[in-house]
């Protein structure tokens, strides 16, 4: 077992852009699928919403290993795509950024803290270590 490979095929961040993503993925899925991968670590769509498109529907029917979706899951749609079979995990970003207890919010189907974007890329502490947890 080797490490795993993170894609973001469709994010424009920092001005990416792939004319093809759809194509350019479903290639990489294909080649990746020789390199017995602990996981491909799929983002699935674009943080700018520039970019759209369903680059998770081919990558998920070509790629053959452990797949963990991101971008904007919440717990019941993270669910439904793993009790689907779509894919074998998510990964949280922002939520678990707000929300220092996500596993334990969502456990208990507690309301989630919203995370600050003008907090995003701080150089300081502040948005990454001062969400409060939950109070019991
Ligand atoms: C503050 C911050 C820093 C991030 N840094 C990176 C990074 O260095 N590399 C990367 O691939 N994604 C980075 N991301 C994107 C996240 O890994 C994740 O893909 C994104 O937040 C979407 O997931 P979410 O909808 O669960 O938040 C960052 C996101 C945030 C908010």
């Amino acid at each position: 077992m080797s490490g795993g490979v993170r894609v973001s095929p469709l994010n424009s961040y920092n001005s990416m852009k792939d004319s093809d993503p759809v194509r350019t993925y479903s290639w990489l899925a294909n080649k990746l699928n020789d390199y017995h991968l602990a996981y491909l670590h799929v983002m699935r769509a674009d943080s700018l919403g520039e970019q759209q498109g369903d680059v998770m529907t081919p990558i998920c029917s070509i790629y053959q290993g452990t797949i963990i979706g991101n971008m904007g899951y919440g717990a019941e749609e993270a669910e439904a795509a793993i009790a689907s079979g779509q894919i074998d995990a998510v990964a949280f970003g922002t939520s678990f950024l707000a929300n220092p207890d996500l596993p334990t919010r969502f456990a208990k189907n507690a309301p989630l803290n919203s995370p600050d974007s003008s907090k995003f890329y701080s150089a300081g502490p502040e948005g990454y270590t001062d969400y409060p947890y939950l109070v019991t």
